[in-house]
Formats: C-alpha cells, sequence, structure tokens
C-alpha cells in the first residue's frame, strides 16, 4: 500500500526510531514533515534522507514537544501550508533514568513531560485537524517494552510514562476508530539510537536540583549494542502496522516471559467473581 498523497508527521524524527519511521514512510510515499528538538540531528537526518532518495519527500521543523505554544503554532502551519497531518507519529522520547527514591521534582517533569506529556500534546495540537479534514489517518505512539513488565527502580519513571502511554493508546482506539483514524503503540526492545544523550535534551531549567546527574553521566557513556536492532527495520514494522491497522508492535521476543509473569502475578491475586461488567 501506498502513502502518496499522505503527510506523515514524526516527532522526534531526526534520530534513531523515529528517523526510521520517516524513512519507510518516505519510501512508500508519504510526504514526511520531522520535528526535532535537536538542529544537529535534523541535519544529519536531512542529510540521511537525501543520500537515500528521499530528500524530496522530507521537511524538518525544530519543535520541543513539550512546549504547548510551539505545537499550537507548528500544527496551524501543518494545517495552512501542507493540508494537514494524515499520520501523527508521537516518538520523541528520552530514556530518563536514575534512583527513583533521588528523583527530585526536576527528574519527574523531565521524564513525564516528554515521554508523556509530549504524546498528550501531540494529540491535543494534531488531533482536531486530522478529525476536521475527514480524510481518516492514523496515530502511532511510541512506548517501549519497560511499558509491559517490572523494571529495575532506575527505570521507573520511565517505564511509568511509557506504561501510560502504552494504555492510553489502548483505550483511545476505539474512539479514534470512530473517526476512521486507526491507532498502534510501538513497544520496542533495544534498537540503535541516540537514546543514551538524555541529558544533553535535558532543558537547563530541569537540570538544576536533578537527582539523576550521575546517572545521565553514566548513560551518556553507554556503547549501543552490535546486535541491538536497526531502526530501519522498526520503521518498516510500523509502516506494515499502519496499513493493516495493528494496535500493538511489539519488536522483541524477549521480554515474553516478564510480560507472562507479570500478567500471572495480576491473575494469581484477583478474586474470583460471577459479576460480570
Ligand atoms: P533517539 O535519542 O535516537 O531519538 C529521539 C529523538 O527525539 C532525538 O532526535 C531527540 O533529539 C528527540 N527529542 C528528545 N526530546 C525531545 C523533545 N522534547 N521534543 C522534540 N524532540 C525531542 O532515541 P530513540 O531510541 O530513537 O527513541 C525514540 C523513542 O523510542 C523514544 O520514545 C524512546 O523512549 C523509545 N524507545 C527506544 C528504545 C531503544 O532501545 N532505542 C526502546 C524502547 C523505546
Amino acid at each position: 500500500t501506498s502513502f502518496a498523497g499522505r503527510n506523515a508527521f514524526v516527532t522526534g524524527g531526526a534520530s534513531g526510531i523515529g528517523l526510521g519511521i520517516a524513512k519507510a514512510l518516505a519510501k512508500r510515499d508519504a510526504f514526511v514533515i520531522i520535528a526535532d528538538l535537536r538542529p544537529d540531528h535534523i541535519g544529519k537526518a536531512l542529510k540521511a534522507m537525501t543520500a537515500e532518495g528521499l530528500g524530496e519527500s522530507v521537511i524538518a521543523m525544530e519543535l520541543d514537544v513539550t512546549d504547548r505554544a510551539a505545537y499550537a503554532d507548528a500544527a496551524r502551519r501543518l494545517d495552512d501550508e501542507l493540508g494537514g497531518v494524515d499520520i501523527l507519529v508521537n516518538n520523541a522520547g528520552v530514556g530518563v533514568e536514575g534512583p527513583v527514591l533521588e528523583a527530585t521534582y526536576a527528574d519527574w517533569d523531565f521524564g513525564l513531560g516528554v515521554n508523556l506529556g509530549g504524546v498528550v500534546n501531540g494529540l491535543q495540537s494534531i488531533l482536531p485537524q486530522m478529525i476536521a479534514h475527514g480524510r481518516g489517518g492514523h496515530v502511532v505512539n511510541t512506548a517501549s517494552l519497560a511499558a509491559s513488565v517490572v523494571m529495575p527502580g532506575h527505570l521507573a519513571i520511565y517505564a511509568a510514562g511509557k506504561a501510560a502511554v502504552l494504555n492510553l493508546s489502548e483505550n483511545m482506539r476505539a474512539d479514534l476508530a470512530a473517526k476512521g483514524i486507526g491507532c498502534s503503540v510501538l513497544c520496542p526492545g533495544f534498537v540503535r539510537s541516540n537514546i543514551h544523550e538524555a541529558a544533553r535534551n535535558r532543558p537547563a531549567h530541569l537540570r538544576e536540583g536533578s537527582g539523576f546527574v550521575a546517572s545521565e553521566q553514566a548513560l551518556a557513556k553507554r556503547v549501543v549494542g552490535n546486535d541491538w536492532m536497526d531502526p530501519d527495520l522498526v520503521g518498516e514494522m510500523v509502516a506494515d502496522a499502519i496499513v493493516a491497522n495493528e494496535l500493538y508492535v511489539i519488536t522483541h521476543g524477549q521480554f515474553a516471559n516478564r510480560m507472562r509473569e507479570r500478567a500471572e502475578a495480576v491473575l494469581s491475586t484477583t478474586p474470583p467473581s460471577a459479576i460480570q461488567f
């Protein structure tokens, strides 16, 4: 299936998974608008896409997804100048991590602000035009496999935000369907990207008083594993899921047992009931 004539808006689209999604959609003839916080990532992404012959199918804008006023402006321009968004990919995220008991409000606000708030702002800013133009379309939200298993404490804020994104996607799918809009949630395992650069993506006012400084310095030195998945492959999985309107896009199988253990732990303490809701 071709996405010709469709506009795809991809947040965090200038690196890693977002760039993989941007490429996959452009390869299937969508017009892609990359939105990203980082001008250095944007420069490299446009070069990479041009090198792959996709330069005519992409433009980029600088946007911080936590900035609601800027997001509203961007939405207006997308509608006025490009005819509106068809495929909304709420993908921007940060690898916030640190000892949860040492978290300060700066750490909560940074982690949840981008990873959950960015999705909320994407929906609030872009969905109205998608519904108004009546062409249907699709929403993809990037969560994580961290949303579906019990994670160590240093990833608690990350996992909490991602669990919210997973739930939100599941719970809004029927309402979107009623408007002709599909919905998928991407839950990746390890994928090659720049997610270890969390500290660089943290705004100055949320650095002050952070309890995560040491963890973010350690994370910045993490080496990306060679066996981690190629983000271009993740992009292809997402494009396929849009075509098939599949709710879940699960990239890796290695968390399957932990997913089952968690579900069984909840069920094992659930009282039997004859009452049907
Ligand atoms: P990445 O760091 O390579 O790409 C994320 C992009 O988002 C970057 O270009 C960054 O500049 C941008 N960004 C960060 N904060 C932003 C903001 N406030 N506004 C706009 N753009 C912003 O990382 P990756 O791995 O590609 O991450 C993409 C998504 O995938 C994230 O939501 C992440 O949580 C999720 N994910 C990644 C996994 C992995 O192994 N790489 C695993 C599971 C989920």
